[in-house]
């Protein structure tokens, strides 16, 4: 037996090596930060997401100031409402807790980063569902649409650069990029949650917008056996006019995100969801896993799979890590 001629292991020697060896890094300004906003001056912690809150508006403007100070590229704004009805009349009043936050961070942070929206009726419905129902019970794709192109009027009007579609109704982008376009609100950009699979990683989130949902998602999110429509979704929305498209959850769909990233010709997110965040807070607390590195690691390989940038409620402690290691 000969001795090996090929020896990859010569470049992982030092951590010199190592580090110009590495294919690719995770830099702070491709990272995004979910926030939760309340009605109320009261900041209340989320049980199954430790380290999360629901911010108040003002705790909302000291958050994304120190989001700014670490160099993240943008926040995520939800809005939880005090009050819910069957259409979400919330969403679009001018003075929902989503579009009054919206105007204060604004107001806040100006252009040092980007101030985003989840464009979506579950945190505004009594019944949970990310759409108006039918009659018979069903959520109605095309009275849901009507419902969204308002919403992102209020959302545009109120400041919001970037709107995060995440309702997965058919023919959401065109029609909110064409109820934009009408109300003079051309350089308003659409994220399309494309490749959007009904997840049960998505479970802490309930408890963060303190939604009761009514039944389950599978008539309009996608079927997690499905790699092809995820991929599919995502032409058509890119077809509709979607600046940006993205997959989520990501962990679980690091395939579906690595085909999407091939053939997207526009930027491709990702978003690391609430139970992907909370498995790892649990499993760290309990001392399993190396709460560092595992946060780490699940981010690079959410970026390795093809991910431009990546929604994540670490955002902000990964960014100070990063610029703590550069410094
Ligand atoms: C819908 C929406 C959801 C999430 C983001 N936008 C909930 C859902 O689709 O059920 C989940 C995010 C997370 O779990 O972190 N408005």
């Amino acid at each position: 037996m000969s001795n090996p001629v090929i020896r990859p292991r010569r470049l992982r020697t030092t951590p010199a090596l190592r580090r110009l060896a590495s294919e690719i890094r995770v830099h702070p300004a491709e990272l995004v930060l979910p926030m939760f906003v309340r009605e109320g001056n009261e900041v209340m912690p989320i049980q199954s997401m430790p380290g999360v809150v629901q911010h108040s508006v003002d705790s909302a403007r000291r958050a994304v100031v120190a989001a700014a100070e670490a160099g993240i590229g943008g926040v995520m704004l939800f809005g939880v409402p005090d009050v819910r009805d069957a259409t979400g009349t919330g969403a679009t009043d001018p003075n929902g807790i989503l579009n009054v936050a919206t105007r204060a961070l604004v107001d806040e942070i100006g252009d040092a980063l980007v101030v985003q929206t989840d464009l979506c009726l579950d945190e505004f419905t009594d019944h949970g569902h990310c759409g108006v129902l039918a009659t018979d019970g069903r959520v109605d794709n095309d009275a849901t649409l009507l419902r969204y192109s308002d919403m992102a009027v209020a959302q545009a009007s109120s400041g919001s650069a970037l709107l995060g579609l995440s309702g997965m109704m058919d023919g959401q982008v065109a029609a909110v990029r064409s109820s934009l376009d009408a109300a003079g609100f051309e350089d308003t950009a659409v994220l399309a949650y494309s490749a959007k699979y009904a997840s049960a990683y998505y479970g802490p989130f309930r408890e963060a917008v303190a939604s009761t949902l009514v039944g389950n998602r599978r008539t309009y999110q996608l079927d997690p056996a499905n790699r092809r429509e995820g991929v599919r979704e995502t032409q058509i929305d890119i077809d509709e006019g979607a600046d940006i498209v993205m997959v989520k959850p990501a962990g679980s769909y690091l395939d579906v995100l690595a085909e999407v990233a091939a053939m997207s010709p526009v930027p491709v997110w990702a978003y690391q969801v609430s139970g992907e965040y909370a498995m790892i807070e649990a499993a760290a607390a309990q001392g399993w896993i190396d709460r560092r590195r595992a946060v780490e690691e699940s981010i690079l390989s959410i970026r390795r799979a093809g991910a431009d940038a990546v929604l994540t409620y670490w955002a902000v402690e990964l960014a100070n890590w990063l610029n703590e290691e550069r410094a």
